[in-house]
C-alpha cells in the first residue's frame, strides 16, 4: 500500500523546479556532480541517442501540447515538426529558460499546475519528458484521462522518464521508503526538497495506457530509460 502524495509535497516539487532551473540541464548533459564516470556517462549519453531518434522519427506534427517542458530539451525539437506548440509548466523559472533556449513563437507557454490544468482543445500530438514518474500514483488514471482529453484520436503521444533509480543513482537523491512515493532530492548548494517519483513497470504502464484508451507501448533502454510511443485509439467523452 503506497501512502497518497500530500499537497504540500505537490507544492514543494514546483518549488524544487524553480529553484533548480538554472542547474537542471547538468542533469541531462552530465556535468559536474552528475559525470561520475567515463563510463557511464558514455552509456547515459548513448541512450540519449537512443530516445532522440525515436523521437525525431515520430516527426510529432500540427499543433502539439507539451506537458512539463522544463529548459525545453523536447520543445526544441519539436519545433522542428510541429505547426505550434502549447508547453505548460508550472515553474516561471523554468518557461523563462525555455523561451531562452527555443526562441520560437511557434511556442505558446502557459503557466499551470499540471495537477489543476485542463485542456481547452484536442492536440494533434501529446508529448512529456521526465514528467509521468512524478505523478503520484492515485493521480496516474486521472492524468492519463486527461491526456486522452488533449489528444485528437489517431493522435501521436511520446513519453520518456526514468527507468529504475538502481540504475541511474547519483548524488542529489535519496530513494524514498517502502510506501512511500515522496524522495528527498538536493541542489547543488545543499538545499533538500520533497518531491514524487515513481517508477513504473513497462508492462503495467501500458496497460494503464490502455485503460484511458491510449495504445502506447512502454520500452526501455539498456539502463537508464523507459519511453513510449503510440497513439490515441478511442473517443473520451
Ligand atoms: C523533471 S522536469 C522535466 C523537464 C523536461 N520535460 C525534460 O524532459 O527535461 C519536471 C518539470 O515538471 C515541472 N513541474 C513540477 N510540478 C509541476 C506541476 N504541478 N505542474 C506543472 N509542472 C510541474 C517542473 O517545473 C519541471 O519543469
Amino acid at each position: 500500500m503506497t501512502n497518497a502524495v500530500s499537497s504540500r509535497t505537490l507544492e514543494e516539487m514546483v518549488s524544487y523546479y524553480g529553484a533548480r532551473a538554472h542547474e537542471y540541464d547538468d542533469w541531462w548533459y552530465r556535468r559536474g556532480r552528475y559525470d561520475r564516470n567515463a563510463e557511464d556517462t558514455a552509456r547515459w549519453h548513448t541512450e540519449v541517442k537512443e530516445l532522440y531518434a525515436v523521437f525525431d522519427s515520430l516527426s510529432l506534427g500540427g499543433d502539439v501540447l507539451e506537458l512539463a517542458p522544463g529548459t525545453g530539451t523536447w520543445t526544441q525539437r519539436l519545433v522542428r515538426t510541429a505547426r505550434s506548440v502549447t508547453a505548460v509548466d508550472a515553474s516561471p523559472a523554468m518557461i523563462e529558460l525555455n523561451r531562452a533556449n527555443v526562441r520560437d513563437e511557434r511556442v505558446t507557454y502557459v503557466i499551470a499546475d499540471l495537477f489543476a490544468w485542463e485542456p481547452e482543445r484536442a492536440y494533434d500530438a501529446v508529448c512529456f519528458g521526465f514528467w509521468l514518474s512524478h505523478v503520484p500514483v492515485e493521480r496516474l488514471d486521472d492524468f492519463l484521462e486527461t491526456i486522452a482529453k488533449a489528444l485528437r484520436p489517431g493522435g501521436d503521444l511520446f513519453f520518456a522518464d526514468s527507468l529504475t533509480e538502481s540504475t541511474a543513482l547519483h548524488d542529489n537523491r535519496r530513494v524514498p521508503g517502502a510506501g512511500s512515493q515522496v524522495m528527498a532530492r538536493t541542489l547543488a548548494d545543499g538545499r533538500e526538497y520533497q518531491i514524487v517519483k515513481n517508477y513504473h513497470d513497462s508492462s503495467a504502464l501500458s496497460a494503464r495506457f490502455a485503460r484511458a484508451g491510449l495504445d502506447v507501448p512502454v520500452r526501455q533502454t539498456a539502463t537508464y530509460f523507459q519511453y513510449g510511443t503510440g497513439v490515441h485509439t478511442r473517443h473520451v467523452k
